[in-house]
């Protein structure tokens, strides 16, 4: 079930990352939506990688927020697993005030990189002071990953 809660109630790790989506988002590329979104991924080694949305003239070579920070988590660290995600998501000069939660692209993606666990925490703004959680499990139920393939991602 998706819990409301306040940022500075969230643990040291999660406003952090809550803290990093905000930054990234201010470096988002969305000249065709206008709409600017940030992402901040916890590894399950302690690192953290941000992300923002980038678009292109042709449309279908956008990349996702979620995408480019954990490709760039993927990047730095090699293939780890992943623990938290924070997501923002507002269009240009409006302060983000509504849930913003990863589309079903990168519902697929965030499930690659969460090794099997159902309970890795998904996390969006809904206010300046507000975060609405959820998990991976909630959001995406039935999934197909590499498990499917028999693959481990990281062994
Ligand atoms: N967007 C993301 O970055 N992540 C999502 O999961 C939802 C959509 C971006 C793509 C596009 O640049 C803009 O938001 C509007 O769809
Ligand atoms: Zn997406």
């Amino acid at each position: 079930m998706t819990k409301k809660k306040k940022i500075c109630e969230l643990s040291i790790e999660d406003q952090c990352l809550v803290r990093q989506a905000l930054e990234a988002r201010q470096n988002a590329q969305p000249p065709y939506s206008n709409f600017y979104v940030g992402a901040a991924v916890l590894g399950s080694d302690g690192g953290v990688s941000k992300g923002c949305n980038v678009e292109r003239a042709n449309y279908t070579s956008t990349s996702h927020a979620e995408q480019v920070a954990i490709d760039s988590l993927i990047a730095s660290n090699g293939p780890v697993g992943i623990c938290a995600i924070a997501i923002v998501g507002a269009p240009r000069d409006k302060e983000p005030n509504a849930a913003v939660w990863p589309c079903g692209h990168c519902r697929g993606i965030i499930w690659e990189n969460c090794l099997g666990n159902k309970n890795v925490r998904i996390l969006t703004v809904v206010s300046k002071d507000e975060v609405e959680i959820s998990t991976i499990g909630e959001l995406y139920p039935n999934a197909f990953g590499p498990e499917d393939l028999g693959i481990k991602i990281g062994a």
